[in-house]
């Protein structure tokens, strides 16, 4: 359980102590797209699975304060691991990460020995060291259009992910049958109702979504590749079927045009707000910076084991920022 902040810290200007923080600790500061506004105001940089991981391999800072869920900030100390990584609330956690432990999951690859293991990046390290080449939803299609097509496959933990790669490249991967609560609480008679009501309107959907929201999408893509359609498309409004707090960077770039998050299932529910991502406060960031905890931890061999399957997602993913997304043509 998160622990509530026993301070009384109303009259601090947290903003301001959070900069003066950041100097004194040489640190960095990461926040993913869904983090709240406030949070990536602040941020050095600001951006997607893929993006905040070759970030934190490549910055010179003593501390990584990662604005995101556990996952992310392990992959920044696989990455990184003479950095200090903080994450502000170490409850931070992922469905897709809860859906698949480590012991279950090696199970599943012993009963299939012939296929290989193409994981989704939202999962645990230990389950990072299970597996042959990690993707994330930018890099998966340039990764797997690198895999012989005679080449068995696993695909965990995402079931979505999974599914819509095997339709697109016309693969038979075995899917793992976790979800992401947040995607797979879009409505599809809410959002035909959206439509309905906005028939210009394209939709771009993230491919965590199950295919009844993918079905209807203009787009999809991970969150880099949605804001980066969000700032080519031609019209005047679009639908955003992924968790809404990527709007804030779509109004701050584009603040005539007009973005709605597409509805849950009683078209008004705050279901498609990532209950994890949103356990990081200001408060929390603050304190974490202050004391330099909560921290990421790990075994040496844990962690070597979990970065050879990182690095080959690395290398084989090079050049893909900005291209090689899901964009449905
Ligand atoms: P991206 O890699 O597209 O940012 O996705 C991360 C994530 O957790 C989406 O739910
Ligand atoms: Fe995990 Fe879904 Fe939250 Fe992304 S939005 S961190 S996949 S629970």
């Amino acid at each position: 359980m998160t622990a509530p902040i026993r301070e009384n810290l109303s009259g601090l200007d947290l903003r301001a102590e959070i900069e003066r923080l950041r100097k004194e600790r040489n640190a960095v500061i990461l926040a993913h797209y869904y983090q709240k506004p406030e949070i990536q105001d602040l941020a050095d940089f600001v951006g997607d699975s893929l993006e905040l991981s070759r970030k934190a391999a490549e910055t010179d800072a003593d501390v990584i304060a990662f604005c995101g869920v556990k996952f992310m900030a392990e992959t920044a100390k696989i990455l990184s691991p003479q950095k200090t990584v903080i994450l502000p609330d170490m409850d931070a956690g992922c469905s897709l990460e809860d859906s698949c432990p480590p012991e279950q999951f090696k199970r599943f690859r012993e009963q299939h020995p012939d296929h290989i293991a193409l994981t989704y990046i939202n999962c645990s390290a230990a389950v990072k060291a299970l597996s042959d080449i990690i993707v994330t939803s930018s890099s998966a299609e340039t990764i797997i259009s690198q895999i012989p097509e005679s080449q068995k496959i696993i695909f965990g933990p995402d079931r979505h992910l999974g599914g819509y790669l095997n339709r697109k490249f016309g693969r038979e991967m075995l899917l793992w049958p976790g979800v992401c609560i947040v995607h797979e609480a879009f409505s599809e008679t809410e959002l035909l109702k959206l439509k309905a009501q906005h028939p210009d309107a394209p939709v771009a959907a993230h491919p965590e979504c199950p295919p009844h929201i993918v079905d209807h999408a203009d787009y999809v893509g991970s969150t880099s590749g949605i804001l980066q359609f969000a700032k080519s498309f031609p019209g005047d409004t679009l639908i955003v079927a992924t968790e809404p707090h990527i709007i804030h960077q779509m109004e701050l770039a584009l603040p005539e045009k007009t973005f709605i998050g597409a509805p849950g299932a009683d078209g008004n529910c705050n279901c498609n707000i990532c209950p994890y991502m949103a356990l990081n406060t200001m408060e929390k960031l603050y304190l974490a910076l202050r004391d330099l905890k909560p921290q990421i931890e790990m075994d040496e061999d844990l962690r070597l084991a979990a970065r050879k399957s990182l690095d080959r997602m690395l290398d084989m993913a090079s050049g893909t920022v900005g291209k090689g997304d899901l964009g449905r043509a």
